[in-house]
């Protein structure tokens, strides 16, 4: 079963518990949020304080993507509000199984992003003592991007490499997913569709998420 994360770096900040609330009872299967640091990448978003509230407005996991350097300083807070699953960017760590061996031990779900440029085989050491394989599919930064084409192939990559090792570990998307591309992206192997954009310019977000579900 394809696992929806709905993006709230594109819901409405004036009103952000309501639209988490709408996007669970929509039938969001994790809350993506995104935390940026303004150096890794060239935004800002937001930290744990805002995490910590949302944690009271839904009991979906939270997918928490750490778009920071110097991870090691924020894992052990956002795990102890309520952050499920932890991501972080390899290409922000020198300490790539350090980082791993942390978040498995506060007991949240371990996952590695890759961005578009980096490649696969780069991360396979770590693939099977991780929950899940984030593939960027655009540059990380901002929502509402073009996905880029060459990513397809990586998340190919990815899952046949899981698949042959048979390893339990799931792949995500993340980066302008839209109902066109969702199909190709299921049947290249992704297990969890990340989606800002589509989801919350959507008129009819229900039938937005159930789409990309059964694309
Ligand atoms: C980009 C973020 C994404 C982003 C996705 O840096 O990691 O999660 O919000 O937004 P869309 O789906 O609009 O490309
Ligand atoms: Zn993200």
């Amino acid at each position: 079963m394809i696992k929806i994360a709905p993006s709230i770096l594109s819901a409405n900040f004036n009103d952000l518990a309501n639209d988490v609330a709408m996007i669970d009872k929509a039938g969001a299967d994790y809350i993506h949020i995104d935390v940026m640091d303004g150096r890794f990448v060239p935004n800002i978003s937001f930290g744990p304080v805002v995490v910590k509230r949302l944690r009271e407005v839904t009991k979906k996991p939270l997918d928490v993507h750490l778009m920071v350097f110097e991870a090691e300083k924020y894992i052990e807070e956002f795990v102890s509000i309520g952050a499920d699953i932890i991501t972080v960017q390899y290409e922000a760590t020198q300490h790539l199984d350090r980082l791993i061996s942390l978040i498995k031990s506060l007991g949240a779900k371990a996952s590695v992003a890759i961005n578009p440029a980096t490649s696969v085989d780069l991360i396979k050491p770590i693939i099977p003592i991780v929950d899940q394989i984030l593939i960027m599919s655009v540059n990380p930064g901002f929502g509402g991007q073009k996905f880029i084409p060459y990513c397809l192939d990586k998340v190919r990559q990815t899952k046949d490499f899981i698949l042959e090792q048979k390893l339990n570990v799931d792949v995500e998307v993340d980066g302008g997913v839209t109902e066109s591309n969702a199909a190709d992206l299921i049947n290249a192997g992704v297990d969890v569709l990340v989606a800002g954009s589509t989801v919350f310019n959507s008129t009819n977000i229900k039938q937005t998420i159930q789409n990309l579900k059964s694309a």
